[in-house]
């Protein structure tokens, strides 16, 4: 499965990279935009479970760890509107079916293959914050964009002990 991830995500990333090239912050936003999904989809996964009587004892912790990312990933989606990320209606029509599609990808993923699916975010995660590095390490320093960063790793952090949890 970690394979998979990981065509699945270099094929994207290859596709995006391709379509945004020489526009950072619409590639910026449509990741943000996509990047949300997940942490939705384990949220919702986790309430289905609770709701059929299969809570189990890190339930509350996962709960509380995707409710507290999905609300960071939010700020970075309203940071990126700040900067003209979703100014167009081509960018805004890509994102919003990629993402519905993806939520529902992951969804199905996280119910039947939990660990795989958050080994698919924490490389997402990983890929966000190279991406925030490599535009640092060509553009002016943005206290910002290093905060995203920053925040990004944390998740791919958080992710990785939810994987060792589960
Ligand atoms: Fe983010
Ligand atoms: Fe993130």
């Amino acid at each position: 499965m970690k394979k998979l991830n990981t065509f699945f995500l270099d094929v994207t990333v290859g596709i995006l990279d391709f379509i945004y090239r020489g526009r950072d912050y619409q590639r910026f936003w449509v990741l943000e935009e996509i990047a949300r999904a997940p942490y939705f989809a384990f949220l919702s996964v986790l309430h289905l479970r609770e709701s059929l009587g299969l809570r189990g004892p890190e339930h509350i912790y996962l709960m509380k760890e995707h409710f507290a990312q999905t609300v960071n990933e939010t700020e970075h989606l309203e940071y990126m509107e700040s900067r003209g990320g979703n100014a167009y209606w081509i960018d805004r029509f890509f994102a919003r079916h990629l993402v519905l599609a993806y939520y529902w990808i992951n969804v199905v993923y996280y119910w039947l293959a939990p660990r795989s699916a958050y080994h698919l975010s924490y490389e997402i995660e990983i890929h966000a914050a190279t991406t925030y590095a490599k535009y640092l390490g060509l553009n002016e320093h943005d206290d910002k964009i290093l905060e995203i960063l920053n925040d990004e790793l944390n998740h791919a952090r958080e992710l990785h002990s939810a994987m060792e949890m589960i």
